[in-house]
C-alpha cells in the first residue's frame, strides 16, 4: 500500500523518527559527496499553485541527488489551471511519475489528489498545514539540542498552517508547546480539539510573554500568509506586540533557539538582530528542508516501488 505525507498526525512518532535517522545518514552522505541513489530513475512531479523558493529548490535538488528527476509544474501552465478535475490529473500523473509533491490552497484538494493517485503524494504546503517544514524544523532542533522531546516550544504569531502543524507535532511527539496568537487569529479549531483529545501538552494564550517565558525553542512566521496579502495592514495592527525581538527573547531560556520557516518580513514578525543573532538557527533550518525531504521521498517512494 502506498502512503502519503499529507499531515504529521497521519504518522507515528516512531515512523517520523525513522525518517530523522535516514535524514542524518543522507545529510552525511551529501556533505561527503557519497552517492546515495535511493530513487534511481524515478520522477517526482511538483505542482505549485503558490510561489516558492525553498520548497521548489530543495525538492528538485533532492530528487537529483537521489538519482531521480523532478518536474516543475505551475498549475497555471497545465490543464489544471483551466479546470481539469484533480481526480483526472491524479490518474494521468500516476501513469507517468513515481511521486507527486503539491503546494496548493485546500487540504481537501490534496486529500482528493492522494486518494485518486496510485503514487505517493507529499504536502508541500496548504492553507492548513506545512508538514515538511516542521520535519526540517524538528531535525534542526535535534541537531542543536539534546532530548528534543523534553524542550519547551513556543509559537508566536498567526494561527496559520505552520501553527497548525506545530500543534500536530506536539501531539505526535509529545513535547510541551505554548501557542500565542492575537484574538481572532487562533489556530484551526478542529486541529486544536483533536490535539486536546490526544492528550497533547499545549497552552493557548493571547500573551506572547506568557508563551515565551523559559521557552527553549521560539518559532514565528509572517503575519499575512500567501493568499492573505490584502489583509496585511489590518494584520499589522492586530499583531503589534507579537514581534520576536531582543526584549521577548530575553524572557526565554538563555540558550534558546529561534526559528522561522522563511520568507521573513524583517522588522515585522521578527527583527534583523534576532535573525542574524546568536540564537538564530534559521539558515540551518532552511538547509535541512533538503535533507529531510530526501528522507521523506525515499521513505515513501522506495516503499511504493517495492510493492
Ligand atoms: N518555507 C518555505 O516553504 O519556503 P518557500 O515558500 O520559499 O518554499
Ligand atoms: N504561512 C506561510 C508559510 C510560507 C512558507 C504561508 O502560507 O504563506
Amino acid at each position: 500500500m502506498k502512503k502519503d505525507f499529507l499531515c504529521l498526525s497521519d504518522w507515528t512518532r516512531e515512523e517520523l523518527e525513522a525518517m530523522f535517522d535516514l535524514c542524518r545518514d543522507l545529510k552525511v552522505k551529501t556533505k561527503a559527496g557519497t552517492p546515495h541513489h535511493l530513487l534511481d530513475g524515478q520522477t517526482l512531479a511538483m505542482i505549485f499553485e503558490k510561489s516558492s523558493t525553498r520548497t521548489r529548490i530543495s525538492f528538485e535538488v533532492g530528487m537529483f541527488q537521489l538519482g531521480g528527476h523532478a518536474l516543475f509544474l505551475h498549475s497555471e501552465t497545465t490543464q489544471m489551471g483551466r479546470g481539469e478535475p484533480i481526480r483526472d490529473t491524479a490518474r494521468v500523473m500516476s501513469g507517468y511519475c513515481d511521486g507527486i509533491m503539491i503546494r496548493t490552497f485546500s487540504q481537501t484538494a490534496i486529500e482528493e489528489l492522494a486518494r485518486m493517485s496510485s503514487i505517493p503524494v507529499i504536502n508541500g504546503l496548504t492553507d492548513m498545514y506545512h508538514p515538511c517544514q516542521i520535519m526540517a524544523d524538528l531535525f534542526t532542533v535535534i541537531e542543536h539540542k539534546e532530548n528534543y522531546r523534553d524542550l519547551k516550544y513556543c509559537w508566536i504569531g498567526d494561527g496559520n498552517n505552520m501553527a497548525n502543524s506545530w500543534i500536530n507535532a506536539a501531539s505526535v511527539f509529545g513535547f510541551e508547546l505554548r501557542v500565542a496568537t492575537p484574538i481572532g487569529y487562533d489556530p484551526d479549531a478542529e486541529i486544536v480539539a483533536r490535539a486536546e483529545k490526544a492528550g497533547a501538552k499545549i497552552l493557548y494564550t493571547n500573551d506572547p510573554v506568557e508563551a515565551v517565558r523559559g521557552a527553549d525553542v521560539l518559532n514565528t512566521d509572517v503575519w499575512a500568509s500567501m493568499g492573505q496579502e490584502n489583509e496585511q495592514q489590518e494584520r499589522e495592527k492586530a499583531f503589534a506586540g507579537y514581534q520576536i525581538n531582543d526584549e521577548l527573547v530575553a524572557l526565554a531560556d538563555k540558550d534558546c533557539v529561534v526559528m522561522h520557516c522563511l520568507p521573513a518580513h524583517r522588522g515585522e514578525e521578527i527583527t534583523d538582530s534576532i535573525i542574524e543573532g546568536r540564537h538564530s538557527i534559521i539558515f540551518d533550518e532552511a538547509e535541512n528542508r533538503l535533507h529531510v525531504q530526501k528522507a521523506i521521498m525515499a521513505t515513501l517512494m522506495e516503499r511504493a516501488s517495492c510493492n
